[in-house]
């Protein structure tokens, strides 16, 4: 059963998840949302390659279309954390003064980096996009053909690679608890 949502004024934060594709940031975004949900929060998950069919759609990988995509899933968490509402945001955002600016607009922000080694990535290539980036059909690839800066000060550092997905949802359990958001421990 679901329980009343507990502090709806000051719940409101913006958890950003940045990475390489294929890294992990939707697959955790999608597990800490649920437990979230079932905890009674409201939750609303902005994920970079559904942003990108409609609020982006038409941007493409040059540095200034990114910068517009973060900006826009950016505007538009900060506008949700404001109503008390916990954004999940999973997109590469890959520059570092990018992430910064639209992170220092929310009420409350906990940014996430997810990593594993590129060789990593390139193995599990879910999507089949590292082989096509490695053989040149895709350009300006994050990772391969593109740069991807690291955050220098994240709030979590989530080596995906060495950590279980349990986990990486443990370490983010307790970030959010220090934010006072609660949920009970299975
Ligand atoms: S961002 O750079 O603007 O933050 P975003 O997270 O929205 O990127 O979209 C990344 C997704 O687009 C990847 O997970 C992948 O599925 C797809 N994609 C297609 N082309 C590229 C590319 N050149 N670089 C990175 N991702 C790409």
């Amino acid at each position: 059963m679901r329980t009343a949502f507990p502090t709806t004024s000051r719940s409101g934060l913006v958890i950003w998840f940045t990475g390489l594709s294929g890294a992990g940031k939707t697959t955790l975004a999608r597990a800490l949302a649920t437990v979230l949900q079932e905890a009674g929060y409201p939750v609303e998950q902005l994920d970079g390659d559904i942003v990108r069919e409609h609020l982006s759609k038409g941007l493409g990988f040059s540095r200034e279309d990114r910068d517009t995509n973060i900006r826009r899933i950016g505007f538009v968490a900060n506008l949700l954390a404001k109503h008390g509402v916990i954004v999940l945001v999973s997109a590469i955002s890959p520059y570092r003064a990018t992430r910064t600016e639209v992170l220092a607009a929310a009420p409350r922000k906990l940014e996430v980096f997810v990593e594993a080694p590129l060789e990593v990535l390139i193995q599990r290539d879910v999507k089949g996009l590292y082989a096509k980036a490695l053989r040149g059909e895709i350009a300006q690839f994050t990772g391969i053909s593109d740069p991807y800066e690291p955050p220098l000060n994240p709030d979590l550092h989530l080596r995906t690679d060495q950590m279980t997905l349990r986990a990486c949802l443990d370490q983010l359990l307790v970030a959010l608890e220090r934010l006072d958001i609660t949920v009970r421990r299975r």
